[in-house]
């Protein structure tokens, strides 16, 4: 049988290209291969943090518009909304009482975001034991994901097997699928990954040509002259040198090799060109799906209607061995 394969985007802000490179144009190309494919819209994981509610659902909306516009096929692939889903809510309280809070606190994602300010509630300690039920709910054995998610991946596995233990075997223990560049780092500091709390080096998917540009000139690399790849030492440079590889199917090394005597002024050049050029259909269909806001309802609501009965299934099952009536 095809092996079930789950993941998610978290609905605040605008997709990026270490979203783009890390989880979700593998997600599109894994379309093409034997998987039943679950892809939502974590709008409950998007509370976690501070929001404004008027601002919400036009975010949650769209993206699941980049979503479609990046390649996932709704032919191909149930694309659904979490919430529309209640089941995912209700396996994550029977998974809470067998999670302990001292591992929820040392979730490194957890203490981040608490270390830039934001206020611990109990949803953000709580939200790799949502993302576990995201995925069980439909025995999903594979999570195609970026690095950052790896402990809560493992986290989704001390679940899955605690529960086994004591309530009899029911979940498989899911796997992480990961990218060749499953870290994209920022391009402002290269130290930290992409992410847009730090919008500066942040490429999103839906820039233009000219900030494209702009943001890739000012990317900060260091004062050698030779493109190289050496992630460790000279990190600026070798994550765009990564960012152009895989947006060309070529390898780091390669493009050492291509780039031989070339300055870095006229790589950056290069690489904006590159990306540009990659995120134009994106764009394009992006600006397509916005002006036929009706077929995407229509999309989302196939998607719960496929998603519903095989969570409904699971979640029965769970009921029935944890005791409840
Ligand atoms: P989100 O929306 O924050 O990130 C979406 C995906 O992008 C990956 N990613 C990166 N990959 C490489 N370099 C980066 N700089 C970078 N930044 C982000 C993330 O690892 C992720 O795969 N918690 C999830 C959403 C979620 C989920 C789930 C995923 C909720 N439930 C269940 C899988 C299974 C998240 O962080 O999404």
């Amino acid at each position: 049988m095809a092996k079930i394969l789950v993941s998610g985007l978290k609905p605040s802000g605008t997709l990026h290209l270490g979203n783009y490179l890390g989880m979700l144009k593998q997600a599109v190309v894994l379309q093409e291969k034997s998987y039943r494919r679950f892809y939502f819209i974590a709008d409950y994981h998007s509370l976690t943090l501070k929001y404004k509610a008027s601002e919400k659902a036009k975010e949650i909306f769209e993206m699941a518009v980049d979503a479609l516009a990046a390649g996932l096929d709704p032919k191909k692939s149930t694309i659904f909304i979490q919430s529309h889903i209640k089941e995912h809510a209700n396996l994550t309280w029977i998974f809470n009482n067998i999670t302990s809070v001292g591992e929820l606190t040392r979730m490194v994602e957890y203490k981040e975001k608490v270390a830039q300010g934001q206020v611990p509630n109990a949803g953000l300690l709580d939200y790799p034991v949502l993302m576990a039920a995201d995925i069980l709910v439909y025995k999903g054995e594979v999570v195609p994901v970026g690095e950052d998610q790896l402990q809560h991946l493992e986290l989704s596995r001390t679940i899955a097997r605690t529960f086994n233990n004591r309530f009899g075997k029911t979940f498989p223990e899911p796997k992480a699928i990961l990218t060749k560049a499953p870290r994209i780092m920022s391009l402002a500091d290269p130290k930290q990954k992409m992410s847009k709390s730090i919008s500066r080096g942040c490429l999103f998917l839906t820039d233009s040509a000219k900030v494209i540009k702009e943001k890739v000139a000012a990317a900060q690399t260091d004062s050698h002259k030779e493109i190289s790849y050496d992630p460790e030492k000279r990190p600026g440079i070798s994550n765009l040198v990564l960012i152009y590889a895989e947006l060309t199917n070529s390898s780091p090394i390669q493009l050492v090799k291509k780039f031989k005597g070339v300055g870095y002024r006229e790589f950056k050049s290069e690489l904006a060109r590159v990306i540009d050029k990659e995120f134009k259909p994106f764009r394009e269909n992006r600006k397509k799906l916005l002006a036929n806001k009706s077929k995407v309802v229509k999309i989302l609501e196939a998607g719960a209607k496929q998603a519903r009965p095989v969570a409904e299934a699971t979640m029965a099952e769970v009921r029935r061995k944890v005791g409840l009536i």
